[in-house]
């Protein structure tokens, strides 16, 4: 059962596609105090939800922020990511949900000032907040995500492994990573090009020098069974005579100032104005620019830098400049000094610009501030709506960096500038269930780490993980160690990590589009398919993977292996070197599991079988294109069960 209340006059942010009509009454379950929503917890209450949030799958004991950010360190007391996700389902004797359809700025105290009460601060009051009372966890899932609409579905081969890198900045370096991977017989599905592809960082430009015949060169590729992945970004270079920036400026296209006049901020192409995606004709234009690369052969996109992220804004340097022209040097120079080192330090993604920019949201001016998480939902819509008129017969990749619920329907995610620690391999397993909680199936972490130096153990055990998640992408930033699988010594090793995703892939590819279909859950914490069990309910480093498997991925340096409860009997399978399978029957309770650097561990529940390709066809080599391209249909004699 589903209730709606209304506060003040809500922005329409088509989060909800089920037409709900609006209870009259007060809010039920929590308490409406000084314009915060209050419910007080029992030491039972667990709390999912949250999507693309820091810290655990019960969200419990900390608190939250959501106000999608270009956050590009995850350290464990950052209270927003990039996404912002304002579902939560609070889970005790009578367990409901609550989604705060609301895209300004939203805290969510889960019991960090006081430990047994939960509060809700939205910074302004104007939104839908929708009840939903439910018998279980899932069942308040399944009835949140039927009224927000069906999941993205990509297309089949972006269930392959894709290797990324800022930058393969030339197609002789994009070359050079096909060349390796052939070479050690790994197989791959997608190369991804960063902003180099582009000329000087301009949207829908190709580098002409560094990739001359892009369409040619794009369907070279193609042929090897290979997709180019390219980048797009949300700000537009300011350089006259550049088809995007003048058309947005006549058109009238971009985010603007109180006067009236374009937004001027920096990102990567120095001077930007960020297209207004909330107004319905600037994002049919925009969305309509992807044309150019999809002419050229292009199948898939990833969107970036759309919480909008700002590294300065004209604004920001006017000011900064004026202070000191007028300042007096001499009596004044600790001031100065302080208020520059200040402002230097939050000059990046700064709430005054923030708030200084304005929407024309179809005719109605409205302030950025109040609307800041719906610009990367809206900018990958824009994108969405424009294949559905360009290519309606064809399925096209996309995910994007920042997001809010609504988006799930047309794209996936990934969950941004995470960095090759440790750390982070149990912070991605953690986020798959909350993001399917709210919608979002298309995921997956930069695998390997995107910042800081990895090492080839990281790397390894991390792949390990990444071969069930739908999005498997190595990807890692400017400047760090090179990471790609055949960088490290044990290739071997890697190359079979490789295989164990193909050989995985029509399980997963079918979970996924059950997990739409039904509006279920991918990934399931424990607690939801064991909650009668204590022990499982705590558990946050197993997952469920769809109705038969749990995984169990190895999350710490020089371990052997590692402890898994088992909260029912299980078979235990190791994927070994060179495609060999191990099966061990497990009885439930707590197992101390040896799982070397080169294995892929997994467990199967009891009375259950999974169905894999088997090795012989995975390497057979004659079928290499159409295995990368995901194109190939299996027969039934090339499976193999493991139960
Ligand atoms: C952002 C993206 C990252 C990309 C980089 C350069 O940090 O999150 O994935 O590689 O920009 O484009």
């Amino acid at each position: 059962m589903i209730k709606k209340y209304v506060f003040g006059t809500p922005v329409e942010t088509e989060a909800v596609v089920q037409v709900i009509p609006v209870t009259e009454k007060t809010i039920s379950r929590f308490e409406f105090q000084n314009n915060q929503f209050i419910y007080q917890m029992t030491e039972k209450t667990k709390v999912y939800g949250l999507g693309e949030a820091n810290r655990g799958i019960n969200k419990r004991g900390y608190r939250y922020v959501s106000f999608c950010s270009d956050e590009p360190s995850h350290t464990e007391e950052k209270e927003s990511l990039y996404g912002a996700h304002n579902f939560l389902v609070i889970d005790d004797e009578n367990p409901f949900g609550v989604f705060i359809d609301n895209p300004g700025k939203v805290t969510f105290d889960l019991g960090y000032e006081e430990i047994n009460q939960l509060v809700i601060t939205p910074k302004y009051m104007d939104m839908y907040i929708y009840l939903i009372e439910g018998n279980t966890p899932l069942d308040i899932i399944r009835q949140f995500r039927k009224m927000i609409g069906k999941s993205y579905i990509p297309p089949k081969w972006a269930f392959g492994f894709g290797q990324c890198r800022w930058s393969y900045e030339n197609s002789g370096r994009v070359d050079d990573v096909i060349r390796n991977y052939e070479e050690h017989q790994m197989l791959i599905s997608s190369v991804y090009l960063d902003i180099d592809y582009m000329q000087d960082y301009k949207d829908f430009t190709i580098n002409e020098e560094r990739f001359p015949d892009f369409k040619d060169y794009v369907s070279k590729v193609r042929k090897k069974g290979i997709r180019l992945v390219p980048i797009i970004d949300a700000g537009v270079k300011i350089e006259e005579g550049y088809h995007v920036y003048e058309e947005g400026v006549k058109n009238r296209f971009f985010v603007k100032d109180i006067n009236g006049e374009d937004y001027i901020t920096a990102v990567w192409p120095g001077y930007t104005h960020f297209p207004d995606f909330l107004n319905s004709k600037a994002r049919a234009w925009f969305g309509e620019k992807y044309r150019f690369l999809l002419d050229l052969g292009i199948e898939g996109f990833w969107n970036d830098m759309n919480e909008p992220a700002i590294f300065y804004s004209k604004n920001m340097v006017e000011r900064l400049k004026k202070r000191i022209k007028e300042s007096d040097i001499e009596h004044d120079d600790q001031v100065l000094m302080d208020d520059i080192r200040w402002k230097l330090t939050g000059v990046a993604n700064n709430s005054e610009d923030y708030q200084s920019m304005y929407h024309d949201m179809n005719g109605e001016r409205i302030n950025h501030d109040k609307v800041h998480n719906l610009y990367g939902y809206h900018m990958s819509r824009a994108a969405a709506e424009a294949f559905e008129k360009l290519v309606p017969d064809k399925k096209i990749l996309m995910f994007s960096r920042s997001s809010y619920i609504g988006m799930h329907r047309y794209c996936g995610i990934w969950m941004g500038d995470n960095c090759s620690w440790w750390s982070h391999i149990l912070l991605n397993l953690k986020m798959l269930p909350s993001l399917n909680m709210c919608g979002f199936m298309y995921i997956g972490a930069d695998v390997g780490g995107f910042g800081c130096n990895a090492t080839e153990d990281l790397v390894m055990r991390w792949m390990a993980l990444g071969v069930f998640t739908p999005l498997f992408r190595n990807h890692s930033a400017f400047g760090t160690r090179n990471q790609e699988c055949y960088q490290f010594t044990d290739t071997a090793a890697f190359k079979n990590i490789i295989d164990v995703r193909y050989r995985l892939m029509p399980y997963i590819y079918d979970v996924y589009l059950k997990s739409v279909e039904n509006d279920d859950m991918m990934y399931s914490p424990l607690a939801f398919v064991y909650p009668e069990d204590e022990i499982a309910s705590g558990i946050e480093d197993q997952l469920l993977l769809g109705e038969d498997i749990m995984i169990a991925p190895v999350y710490l340096q020089n371990a052997i292996g590692r402890y898994v409860y088992l909260p029912e009997n299980m078979t235990f399978v190791k994927f070994e070197r060179d495609g060999k399978t191990v099966c061990e029957s497990m009885r439930k309770g707590v197992h101390f599991v040896k799982i070397a650097r080169d294995e892929v561990p997994l467990f199967i529940r009891e009375n259950h079988q999974v169905k894999i390709v088997r090795q012989s066809v995975i390497t057979d080599a004659s079928l290499r294109e159409k295995i990368m391209d995901c194109s190939i249909c299996y027969r039934e004699e090339d499976f193999e069960y493991l139960q």
